[in-house]
C-alpha cells in the first residue's frame, strides 16, 4: 500500500498512549492521515489525541482494553462511524513479563497472552472482515519483536507471544493478499520506551538493581520509537511481511537464520557473565 500521502485516509493504531504506539500514530497524521486511537492509559492517550489535532488531522480517542473482545469490536464500530473506513491498522498495544519460566506465576502467562496475542486477535478480528468488504488497499500492522523470532533466556513468556504474533501475521499475509490487503509482523530490537520500566519481572530479573540497569541500558542504546514508526511506515510501502526494526534485529535475524548454533553459544556467554556481574554486585 502506498504511504506517501495519505489524506483521505484513516488509520487505527492500539496502545497510542504511549512509545512506539504514539511514535506511529504521530508519523501516520504527518502523513495525512485521521486516527482512530485507543489506550487503557487516559492521560497519554489524551496527550497523542492532542498532537494529532495540532497537525491538523481529525481523531477518535477511546479508552479500550484491547484483551476485551466486544471492546475492541465496539472500536471498530466507532471508527467506521466517525471516517467511513479503516486503511491502516496497527495492532501496538504489549506489555512486557520478564523472569525465568520457574519464576513466572501462570496468572501472568494468562495477562500477557491476553493483551499481546489476544489482543492482536481481536484487533484483526474487528477490522479485518471490514476492511475485505470495503474493497480497498489496506494494511495491517502487529508489533512483534526480535523476541519473536530469538528466545533469549529469561523471556519466556514474552517471547512466546510475540513468536505467536509473527505466526498468525505470515499466515494472515497470505490469505488477505488476495484482497489487496498487505501485512507486517513488525520486530523491534531494543527501544528506548517506557516499557523497559513497567514490565513485571520474576526472580533474578525482578531485583530494583537490575530492572535500574536494564532501563539505563535501554536509555543508551536511545534507538527512538520515533525512528521505529519510520521502520513501519517502510514495512507497509515495501509490503514486507516480516519487518526487524534496529541494527541488533536485524542481527539477531540473520544470525538465527545462518549460524543458529552460534547463536547459542552467544547467548550462554551473556547468561554466565551477567550471573558472575550479579555475583559480584552481591
Ligand atoms: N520497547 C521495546 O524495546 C520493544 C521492542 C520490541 C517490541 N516492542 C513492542 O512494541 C509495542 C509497544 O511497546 P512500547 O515499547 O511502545 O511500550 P509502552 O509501554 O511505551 O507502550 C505500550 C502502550 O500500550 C498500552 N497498553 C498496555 N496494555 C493495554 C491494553 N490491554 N489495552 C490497550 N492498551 C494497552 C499502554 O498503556 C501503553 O500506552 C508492544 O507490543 C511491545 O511488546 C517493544
Amino acid at each position: 500500500m502506498d504511504v506517501i500521502n495519505l489524506s483521505g485516509r484513516a488509520a487505527v493504531v492500539t496502545g497510542a498512549g504511549s512509545g512506539i504506539g504514539r511514535a506511529t500514530a504521530l508519523a501516520l497524521a504527518g502523513r495525512g492521515a485521521d486516527l482512530a486511537i485507543c489506550d487503557v492509559d487516559e492521560s497519554g492517550l489524551k496527550e497523542t489525541a492532542d498532537r494529532i489535532s495540532g497537525l491538523g488531522r481529525r481523531v477518535l480517542a477511546l479508552k479500550v482494553d484491547v484483551a476485551d473482545a466486544a471492546a475492541m469490536q465496539e472500536f471498530a464500530e466507532r471508527t467506521y462511524a466517525e471516517f467511513g473506513r479503516a486503511d491502516v491498522v496497527v495492532n501496538n498495544a504489549g506489555i512486557g513479563v520478564g523472569g525465568n519460566f520457574v519464576d513466572v506465576p501462570i496468572d501472568e502467562w494468562n495477562t500477557i497472552l491476553d493483551i499481546n496475542v489476544k489482543g492482536v486477535v481481536h484487533g484483526c478480528a474487528a477490522f479485518i472482515p471490514r476492511m475485505i468488504e470495503a474493497g480497498r488497499p489496506g494494511h495491517v500492522v502487529n508489533i512483534a519483536s526480535m523476541a519473536g523470532y530469538f528466545a533469549a533466556p529469561g523471556m519466556s513468556a514474552y517471547s512466546a507471544t510475540k513468536f505467536a504474533v509473527i505466526g498468525l501475521s505470515e499466515s494472515l499475509a497470505g490469505e488477505l493478499d488476495e484482497h489487496g490487503i498487505g501485512v507486517s509482523a513488525i520486530c523491534p530490537g531494543i527501544i528506548n520506551t517506557p516499557i523497559v520500566r513497567s514490565s513485571r519481572m520474576y526472580g533474578e530479573v525482578g531485583s530494583e538493581a537490575m530492572r535500574e540497569q536494564g532501563a539505563r541500558a535501554f536509555a543508551r542504546r536511545n534507538y527512538t520509537p520515533e525512528r521505529v514508526a519510520q521502520g513501519i511506515l517502510k514495512a507497509i510501502q515495501r509490503n514486507r511481511v516480516v519487518a526487524p526494526v534496529s541494527p541488533e534485529a536485524w542481527a539477531a535475524y540473520w544470525l538465527k537464520r545462518l549460524f543458529p548454533g552460534l547463536m547459542r553459544v552467544v547467548m550462554r556467554w551473556g547468561m554466565r557473565r551477567q550471573a558472575a556481574r550479579n555475583t559480584q554486585a552481591s
